[in-house]
């Protein structure tokens, strides 16, 4: 309903649309913590809300999140789980340039319920061989197809006959021969795989594994009911996976503006990286720097949109306008925002620079809108209140610390006073650094210099599933959409309205004088 005239005028007193209450803390940098949103009269139910979010023409997300291009984050299996999601995994570079292209493509080539590269066993090995091999891997299954040396199908053993008592007896003789397995071929998959398999196992009563084989019969994958049956139910999912025109998942990599021995950029091995990544189908290339508003991150956008007019292309990162406008004219369709508030950066304290994403937010948007392209808030995000502040003004999110405690993140879990964690490190840390992502931070990774590391190596307790965080984080932007009376992102970014918090404000804010037994999650 339509406030009067006099409440309006009293709440625009405090609560501030964006355009008056920037500009009027001009002196002050504010991030997530700093400032709160006000509620407005709303009949958006927050189930009912869309997040689509518009990077650039031919790239579009069902929900506004993106997971870092960091080697503790982001590789096939991230980046499957978030496309699956709505939203984009970008894929680090630090790793040989033929494994990320391999990488690009198993997101490309992913088919929803395939296994594109199942535990084989081959003829002449032992059951036992088989039963020390669950045992180390933890594996939950024990059925296995057998291949050859080539890789083509023999036959399949069976979970019943993976047992102690055969442990002495060799694969090749308990195995169920080819020709009584059931196969299908990668064609007869079809456009929608999963439907077909699920008419595959109800057609074929106790079968629970289906081989998937190419037209010479070596394996290509496999299908289990238990999955089929999972998708079918995610099918009902309120959010879409995000795909391309060909229907297959979306997928980004992240590049560095390389230099050669001379220290020029070395525009041949750039282009020849681009152009392969192009090729496996990658969506979206993002120059990946810790200062993009540098004559090298500029040449390297300008040369890519120079050599692939269509390709969107992301870069940073950026605080200021003028670098917003330097990345948008080189050629960029999305700029990443945040310099120091990543949950592993050291930055600010190593460099004495960066703004807090808030501010920077505010001042990069006005640039991104006069320039027509969009900004992706990068860094600094810890819970889902803070998705909602930098989503109006951001077009998405770009989040490392958040999923690097995922299952679906690279790396080993360990168990640390009965807490199991994995790895998660800065790509500005020493370790990365070494690894490869000295360019990021304008280091060679063989220097012999010192360098001053930006970001530290740290833990992170294990959460489960993406699937598991992203339902609670977009719960909670759902939510706060709702209580702006906001459907979409673009009547969030236009409603919005902001007041500081005082620290007493701050602590009123977070559960208190109580003992807490659960977390919300
Ligand atoms: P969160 O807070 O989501 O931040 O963990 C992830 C973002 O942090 C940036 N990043 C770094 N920044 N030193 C930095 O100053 C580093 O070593 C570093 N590594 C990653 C990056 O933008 C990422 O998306």
């Amino acid at each position: 309903m339509a406030a009067t005239r006099s409440s309006e005028s009293l709440d625009s007193q405090f609560y501030q649309s964006a355009d008056e209450f920037f500009p009027a803390q001009v002196r002050t940098a504010l991030t997530y913590d700093d400032l709160t949103l006000a509620t407005l009269y709303s009949e958006v139910l927050p189930r009912e809300t869309h997040l689509d979010t518009q990077l650039a023409d031919s790239l579009h997300l069902h929900i506004p999140a993106i997971s870092a291009d960091m080697d503790t984050v982001t590789e096939s299996r991230m980046a499957i789980a978030m496309a699956l999601n709505g939203g984009l995994g970008l894929i680090h570079y630090n790793m040989p340039e033929r494994q990320q292209l391999s990488e690009v493509s198993r997101v490309k080539n992913h088919v929803h319920g395939l296994i594109q590269d199942p535990i084989k066993v081959t003829p002449d090995q032992l059951i036992g061989d088989v039963l020390a091999l669950i045992e180390e891997k933890k594996f939950g299954f024990s059925t296995f197809p057998v291949v050859d040396e080539k890789g083509k199908l023999v036959g399949l053993l069976s979970g019943h006959v993976v047992k102690p008592r055969y442990a002495k007896k060799k694969i090749s003789e308990a195995l169920t021969p080819r020709a009584q397995v059931h196969t299908i071929t990668k064609k007869e998959l079809g456009r929608d795989p999963i439907t077909r398999a699920d008419k595959f196992f109800t057609e074929h009563i106790g079968i629970h594994k289906l081989i998937v084989v190419d037209d010479d019969d070596h394996l290509h994958g496999l299908i289990t009911m238990s999955d089929v049956e999972r998708i079918a139910q995610e099918r009902k999912a309120q959010f879409k996976p995000a795909r391309d025109a060909n229907h297959h998942l979306v997928c980004g990599a992240a590049i560095s503006a390389t230099r050669n021995a001379f220290g020029e950029l070395d525009r041949e091995k750039i282009l020849a990286h681009v152009g392969a990544l192009v090729e496996r189908g990658v969506d979206v290339v993002a120059v990946s720097t810790a200062h993009g508003h540098t004559k090298g991150v500029g040449d390297t956008v300008r040369m890519l949109r120079d050599a692939f007019p269509k390709l969107p292309i992301i870069a940073g990162n950026v605080t200021s306008a003028a670098g917003v406008e330097f990345l948008a004219n080189a050629g960029a369709n999305a700029i990443k925002v945040g310099q120091g508030p990543g949950s592993i950066c050291t930055t600010r304290i190593v460099a004495g620079v960066g703004i807090p994403q808030m501010t920077a937010l505010y001042v990069c948007s006005r640039a991104a809108k006069k320039h027509k392209v969009s900004i992706l808030a990068d860094g600094g995000i810890t819970k889902s209140g803070d998705i909602v502040k930098a989503l109006t003004l951001a077009n998405a999110v770009i989040c490392g610390g958040i999923f690097a405690g995922c299952n679906e993140a690279p790396g080993d879990v360990m168990e640390i006073g009965g807490k199991i964690y994995k790895q998660y490190r800065g790509m500005g840390s020493f370790a990365a650094m070494k690894a490869g992502s000295a360019a990021r931070y304008g280091h060679s990774a063989n220097s012999t210099q010192k360098v001053a590391a930006e970001g530290i190596e740290a833990l992170k307790e294990v959460v489960g599933s993406v699937d598991r965080v992203l339902a609670q984080l977009i719960g909670g932007i759902q939510s706060g959409m709702g209580y702006l009376g906001a459907a979409n992102l673009a009547q969030l970014r236009e409603k919005a309205r902001y007041i500081r918090v005082s620290p007493a404000g701050l602590k009123e804010a977070a559960p208190h004088d109580v003992v807490e037994l659960k977390t919300g999650n």
